[in-house]
């Protein structure tokens, strides 16, 4: 199981390049499916997502080639045959992304199959929405075990309205890309409004979609009989830009960001003055995160965007273990993500938590100890910035769920100056 090996107390400094948002790029390779013509996808990030989505669409049928055009990672996918509705049973488990491929298989095929991708570390997740978008679309759903086929009545998918309970990023995702298709228009209404979703609008439209009302309360769509290729690039991961401004707060450096979106951080910006941090602006677009050496504590609550997102609460958790103070976060959308304030205890931090609340009085200094990562991508790289602000050593076992969303985490981090290194 590999392991990170964290010698805290080094302030970052330096500059580094955000890459491409993992929660956009997912929905898009998924999205190349619904048309036979070439898709190219830019800045493409190399993270074990992507590689696992590759394999999939591979595994059904598509081309997809991976090229190297100016230092940025370009993706071209094919689907030209499909060769089966069914997504292996294997690889479902190893993303539950790959939910994300049934709306455009149903759309494409008439039918997808694929094993219930269950539950994980951070909460239950069920499907529940997913399945009612595609029952409104006109299709039906048979299950057998933990198997869940999702067929097109004989005359196809039809236009509807769509009201989803609760903006859900995957269900909004998954009914768009089935509406874009079907006969007729769409209406999604209470959809999720990040800036993802947007972003897969984006590649939709230029693939000949009629897509409006993105970022608002209702979404059209305007299906039609084919979509064709299209060329579309990834916009900046701004929860990968948030984790590495963290990482510069917690240990009181100064790092600057390159490629970033910040009218997609409005919410975590805010949050970081509050306690203290200065985020500036600079003339090319970069952001230069300042830190004092300890931030204040302040309270925090996610929300759907354009709230504060629930993938950076627990890099926030691990800033305020060690702040000024005493903050009181509250989870509103994943009903287990407070598991590593375990660890975080065992490092000296003082954190309550009860359901989706945790209360946090700041230390001054965190111990370095041996701590274990559970199955959560954020709960991993949280661990390691909490290693980044402990005194002495951080030994973070099983944080290989890191390599899910974060390029080379532990190397970008020791360019930035942290006495990191990785044994597998
Ligand atoms: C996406 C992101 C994930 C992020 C999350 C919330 C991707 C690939 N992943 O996940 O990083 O943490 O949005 O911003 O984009 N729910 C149901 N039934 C459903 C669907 C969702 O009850 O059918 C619930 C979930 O359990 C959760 C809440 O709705 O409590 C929000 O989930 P959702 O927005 O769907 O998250 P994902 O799309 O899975």
């Amino acid at each position: 199981m590999p392991r990170f090996i964290v010698q805290g107390g080094n302030p970052l400094h330096g500059r580094i390049k955000i890459n491409g948002a993992k929660n956009a790029v997912l929905p898009m390779m998924a999205a190349a499916v619904l048309t036979e013509s070439e898709c190219v996808i830019k800045d493409v990030p190399d993270i074990r997502d992507v590689r696992v989505m590759v394999r999939i669409l591979r595994d059904i049928g598509v081309e997809v080639e991976l090229e190297d055009v100016n230092g940025q990672r370009h993706l071209s996918l094919k689907a030209e045959q499909i060769r089966t509705d069914t997504i292996p049973a294997e690889l479902m488990r190893e993303m539950r992304s790959s939910v994300l491929l049934i709306g455009p298989m149903l759309a494409r095929l008439g039918s997808a199959c694929m094993t219930h991708p269950g539950g994980c570390a951070i909460g239950l997740r069920p499907i529940d929405m997913h399945l009612n978008g595609f029952r409104k679309l006109n299709a039906r759903i048979e299950r057998y075990r933990d198997e869940v086929r999702v067929l097109a009545s004989e005359e196809g998918l039809l236009g509807t309205d769509i009201h989803l309970e609760y903006p859900s990023v995957g269900a909004t995702e998954n009914a768009m890309m089935a509406a874009t298709l079907a006969q007729g228009v769409t209406r999604i209404w209470n959809p999720a409004r990040e800036p993802e979703i947007d972003n897969l609008a984006e590649f939709l439209r230029l693939m000949g979609s009629r897509i409006w009302g993105t970022g608002t309360d209702v979404i059209t769509v305007e299906g039609r009989e084919k979509l064709g290729g299209a060329e579309c690039t990834v916009i900046p991961d701004r929860i990968e830009a948030g984790t590495f401004a963290v990482a510069a707060a917690i240990t009181g450096g100064e790092v600057e960001l390159e490629n970033v979106c910040p009218s997609h951080m409005r919410a975590f910006i805010s949050k970081m003055c509050e306690v203290g941090v200065r985020i500036i602006r600079l003339e090319d677009g970069s952001l230069r995160v300042q830190s004092p050496s300890r931030p204040r504590a302040a309270d925090l609550r996610t929300l759907p965007y354009p709230g504060f997102p629930t993938d950076l609460q627990n890099q926030y958790l691990a800033m305020a273990c060690a702040a000024d103070g005493t903050s009181v976060i509250t989870e509103t959308i994943f009903e287990n993500r407070f598991k590593v304030a375990e660890e975080f205890v065992r490092m000296g931090a003082l954190i309550r938590t009860e359901g989706r609340l945790a209360v946090v009085k700041g230390v001054p200094t965190l111990s370095g100890t041996r701590v274990k990562a559970n199955e959560d991508l954020r709960g991993a790289a949280s661990l390691i910035l909490a290693g980044l602000r402990a005194e002495g050593t951080t030994e973070v076992q099983g944080a290989d769920p890191v390599d899910r969303g974060y390029m080379d985490f532990a190397g970008r981090l020791q360019k930035l100056g942290a006495c990191i290194s990785r044994q597998d």
